[in-house]
């Protein structure tokens, strides 16, 4: 068996998605365990663009079989669209044969999006930034035991009675902000007709992946969502996300022993994008920035925000790639920085006379550090047509050989366009 760990090693929207359907190419089982619908992954097969949010990017690759394990939240309405969006582009999406949820994943339920609305606005300037999909409010329900799970859809008795005693308290909130309020006996039957097709897929997905890991044969790919620096706890707090994204998330999302994984992998933008509010250290406010975005084209897949755009950060990388064990990156991208004349690479933190060279997650003046950078030369010519690592301009390969006599890891994957074509393998 091999086990393979994929995660987002920055903010968010690394390109994990075009590296997962990379690597689904070689496995047989491909497992979500974390987040819900905030999670956009844009994946493209010559003149045809696919949209995930929920459904593993595995999906495309015939053969597969894709599983989202309990620590994911479902929107049921978003899914059953994402099914039918990625029908009408010719995919197959079989509830039961190449798509299985498991029992134990927690619903996102129409208030819970109300709630994340309205919450944002109570934070006024403090606002997080959310995607507005519910998924904080969903999962505070989890843990504050008034969630309502994937299980729970099959047996309509237990779900209306508890729908109906949670829904009490949602009510009272929503009408105090002056919502009329949602019918439990409506939301039910909605739900109930949504759930009729996925009934086959609704299973204990944790086992079938234990079994699977102990299977010699058998090739896991867990898919994780969101970036690291957006972890609950690993993150940048408060302005992250509402799970555990990585290694740390594993285990309890899954239902897998830790330990099964042996490969480790980080995506990472040659440079650094974060959506919403929160700190950015390496934040470029400027035309720099502004071409960037342009030519990295960083508008969110989820919520076509543009992205925040700045340089690589060496210190936020070092963490991130610590914290979750990773021994490799895939480093996406670099066709972005062509044209560039020079690129600045953060390599430390100052502050109130203090030098930061781990990444302080947790420290209050996060927002205000000095970065230092270290500044390499650029080049010009473009990059999406290059396949091998010696084709490389010379000031690319130098950038690449820089940030790996950084890191600890090896970047054993560079990305050079969105295409699943346009990739470098540097085989170990
Ligand atoms: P994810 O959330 O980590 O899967 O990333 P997103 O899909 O949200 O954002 C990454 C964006 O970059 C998508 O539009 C991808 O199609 C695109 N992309 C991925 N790799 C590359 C690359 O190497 N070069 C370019 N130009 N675009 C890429
Ligand atoms: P993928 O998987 C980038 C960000 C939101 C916001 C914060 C909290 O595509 O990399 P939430 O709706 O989760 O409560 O929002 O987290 N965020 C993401 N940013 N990529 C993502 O996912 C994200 N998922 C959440 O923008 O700042
Ligand atoms: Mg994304």
């Amino acid at each position: 068996m091999t086990a393979t760990l994929v995660f987002g090693a920055q903010w968010g929207d690394e390109g994990k998605g075009k590296i997962i359907d990379l690597l689904a190419a070689e496995a047989d089982l491909i497992v979500r365990f974390s987040g819900g619908n905030n999670a956009g992954h844009t994946v493209v097969v010559g003149d045809k663009k696919y949209a995930l949010h929920l459904i593993p990017s595995g999906i495309l690759r015939e053969g597969a079989v894709n599983y989202l394990g309990g620590g994911v939240v479902i929107d049921l309405w978003h899914l059953r669209q994402e099914i039918q969006g990625l029908r009408d582009l010719g995919v197959t999406v079989t509830p039961g044969e190449n798509l299985f949820l498991s029992q134990c994943a927690h619903l996102i339920l129409p208030y819970h999006r109300e709630e994340d609305r309205i919450r944002e606005e109570l934070r006024g300037s403090g606002k997080i930034g959310t995607t507005g999909r519910g998924i904080g409010p969903a999962y505070q329900d989890r843990a504050s035991r008034s969630g309502l799970r994937m299980g729970d859809l099959l047996d309509p008795v237990y779900l209306g009675e508890r729908l109906s005693a949670v829904m009490l308290e949602k009510n009272r909130f929503l009408r105090g902000f002056g919502h009329a309020g949602m019918d439990p006996a409506d939301l039910l039957a909605e739900l109930l007709e949504i759930a009729e097709e996925l009934r086959p897929a609704i299973c204990d997905t944790g086992g079938i992946v234990r079994r699977a890991l102990k299977d010699e044969k058998s090739r896991v790919l867990f898919e994780g969502a969101q970036g690291l620096l957006l972890d609950v706890d690993l993150g940048t707090y408060p302005y992250v996300t509402s799970t555990s994204v990585a290694t740390g998330g594993l285990g309890g999302g899954a239902a897998v022993p830790p330990q099964s994984i042996q490969r480790v992998l980080g995506v990472a933008k040659s440079y650094t994008t974060r959506v919403g509010e929160g700190p950015f250290p390496t934040e470029l406010d400027d035309q720099v920035g502004e071409h960037l975005r342009e030519k990295g084209r960083e508008f969110g897949t989820t919520t076509g925000r543009p992205r925040r755009c700045g340089w690589f950060d060496l210190v936020a990388m070092s963490y991130t790639v610590e914290v979750c064990g990773a021994q490799e990156l895939a480093l996406t991208k670099l066709d972005v920085l062509s044209g560039s004349k020079s690129i600045q690479v953060a390599t430390h933190y100052e502050l109130d006379g203090r030098t930061y060279e781990e990444f302080p997650a947790g420290l209050p003046g996060l927002d205000r550090v000095q970065v230092r950078y270290e500044e390499l030369p650029g080049w010009e010519e473009e990059l999406s047509d290059i396949r091998k690592f010696e084709d490389l301009p010379s000031k690319a390969q130098d950038y690449i050989q820089y940030l790996e006599s950084k890191l600890p890891v090896r970047l054993s994957l560079i990305a050079v366009g969105p295409d699943r074509d346009q990739i470098i393998r540097r085989p170990s």
